[in-house]
């Protein structure tokens, strides 16, 4: 296995819109970034993920990008975008850009050009489709949007339809146009050449579609999907993006929506890498059916450890996983995998141990390092997301509106973008302006940044522990992964074995005391002795204990 710096590092993903204003028009921004330099270095992240910061008609929020070299002014300037990659430099953190390429917004000139006439220089940059039955009136194939509803739009002028597998605000670009990827490596250099480390590459698998775009099979929830999830083109289109990544040794992390293992080895085997990571979502669908978020269901530990080890044997020695109980799409994971009221902060911190201990690359999702809740919004004016409307609309023909509301509550991916909570003052202290562009969330009062760093055993202070002992420890981060106890309900105890060392992890996931043996493996010859744990007084040699709510301790095996 190779020793790189991805594989020790500790990610964080900023949402800019929401992390800190700068000048008080309550939308975060660079100036916002830059004033908290400070706290970013002394979480000891190594790197940045940053949502889109590009131009963008806000149609899903930077995800629908209208100029792919350009700083959207309601973040700052080109000029602010380099001094703040100047100065995570120098503090050691690498940044990482957001490439949204499977689709642009409907507002960039590309889409502009091509939706002009059916020979426009830029019509074939785009999928563009007579419909079916008379008059065209119906789309070109059955294919289902993520956002729900059809995957095309029908546009007057030209009297065509155009796929958008997104919002009908999010065109899909036509890769079988060398043209587009030629457009695409190009934005790819000029990010590059300013010393952009690397990419998080949205929904990257959804590139290659099938040629002809042929009806999808109708008994699968994404209706199409078999043609456009992890095409036969994949590998090709990759490889066009490496000719310019593996010249600036980026890295890259590729969304990748209802991927497996073997799809995973796919793109990432090491020594024969498209991408450097993915991201898989097993993870983070214990709590749901068929890792569609909305189908809500009760959290099951079994489930969680039960996918979680096929990944961390899946990839161990091929490849490298990624991390993460959190991002800008998924509801706060304290709420969902532990209470929001009972425990909340040693919930949060078992969570944590969990995420620092397995076997990939840590992803902290802004606000995760202060065990931050879902806000739960009642009343859908107070929401702002496309998807979350979209769901809604779907939700109530098949729940009823009281049905909806409750699952929009747990899931919309609002609930994660409310504004970063910094202090008790006014708008947590996100603006210095009246108006937030989403509500804060309330309890921003107990939960933020200035009253958990006074405090010493906070969320906080659990996090920077952890992420310090991670960096200082390769225990924890080379070694294979050995779940002891996979039927227990409540107790996630594992292993990590190493050349550099053994790791036990023992995790109460019950919101009650259970009662702990540990199992065989755990009782091999040697002496296990705590380097870490959520409460202050867990027991310091492993053994028989009983073990409190939420309760994670971290043992070395003395060498
Ligand atoms: C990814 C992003 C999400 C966005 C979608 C379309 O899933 O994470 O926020 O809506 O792609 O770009
Ligand atoms: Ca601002």
């Amino acid at each position: 296995m190779k020793n790189q710096w991805y594989k020790n590092a500790v990610i964080y993903q900023i949402y800019p819109r929401s992390f800190k204003d700068g000048n008080g028009d309550g939308i975060g921004d660079i100036k916002g970034i830059i004033s908290q330099i400070d706290y970013l270095s002394q979480l000891g992240i190594d790197a940045i993920w940053f949502s889109p910061m590009y131009p963008s008609p806000n149609a899903d929020y930077g995800y629908d990008i209208s100029d792919y070299t350009a700083i959207n002014p309601e973040f700052g300037t080109m000029e602010e975008f380099e001094l703040m990659v100047k100065l995570l430099h120098e503090r050691g953190i690498r940044v990482l850009m957001d490439l949204v390429i499977n689709h642009t917004s409907d507002k960039h000139r590309w889409f502009e050009q091509s939706r002009q006439s059916r020979d426009n220089p830029y019509r074939n940059y785009y999928y563009w489709a007579d419909g079916k039955g008379r008059n065209g009136k119906r789309p070109p194939n059955n294919w289902t949007s993520f956002f729900l509803g059809r995957a095309w739009q029908y546009d007057e002028n030209t009297k065509q339809w155009y796929l958008h597998l997104f919002d009908k605000n999010q065109p899909d670009l036509n890769y079988f146009n060398p043209q587009v990827m030629r457009e695409i490596q190009q934005i790819l250099r000029f990010w590059l050449n300013k010393g952009v480390d690397g990419f998080r590459c949205d929904v990257i698998t959804l590139l290659a579609k099938t040629k002809g775009l042929p009806n999808g099979f109708p008994k699968i929830a994404l209706v199409g999907s078999e043609h456009y999830i992890d095409g036969t083109r994949m590998e090709e289109l990759l490889e066009q993006l490496q000719q310019v990544l593996r010249e600036y040794d980026a890295f890259t992390v590729g969304e990748s929506v209802f991927i497996t293992v073997p799809k995973a080895l796919r793109y990432t085997t090491e020594g024969n890498e498209y991408l450097t990571t993915v991201f898989a979502f097993d993870q983070v669908s214990a709590d749901n059916y068929f890792g569609v978020k909305q189908l809500v269901r009760k959290f099951s530990l079994r489930r969680l450890k039960k996918s979680v080890g096929v990944w961390q044997h899946g990839l161990y020695g091929k490849s490298w996983n990624t991390l993460f109980w959190e991002n800008h799409d998924q509801p706060r994971i304290v709420g969902r995998y532990c209470s929001a009221t009972l425990h909340r902060s040693e919930g949060a911190k078992m969570l944590a141990t969990v995420l620092m201990t397995l076997s990939g690359t840590p992803f902290v999702y802004q606000g995760q390092e202060l065990g931050a809740t879902s806000p739960a919004f009642d009343n859908l004016d107070d929401y702002r997301d496309v998807e979350t409307f979209r769901s809604y609309a779907t939700l109530k023909k098949v729940f009823g509106k009281r049905g909806a509301m409750k699952r929009i509550k747990y899931c919309s991916r609002d609930n994660a973008r409310t504004p970063m909570q910094w202090n008790s003052d006014r708008n947590a202290g996100f603006t210095d302006g009246d108006e937030t562009w989403i509500k804060v969330n309330p309890n921003y009062t107990e939960i933020n940044v200035r009253s958990q760093t006074l405090e010493a055993d906070s969320v906080l202070n659990y996090y920077r522990k952890l992420i310090k002992l991670r960096k200082s420890d390769p225990a924890f981060v080379y070694g294979t992964y050995t779940d002891c106890m996979p039927r227990s309900k409540h107790i996630w105890a594992y292993l990590r074995r190493s050349e550099y060392g053994t790791l036990a992890v023992v995790c109460n996931f019950a919101n009650k005391n259970v009662k702990f043996c540990p199992p065989k493996q755990m009782t091999e010859p040697g002496e296990y002795q705590a380097v870490t744990s959520d409460y202050a007084d867990s027991p310091a040699a492993l053994g028989k204990t009983i073990l409190r709510p939420y309760e994670a301790i971290v043992y070395r095996l003395k060498s």
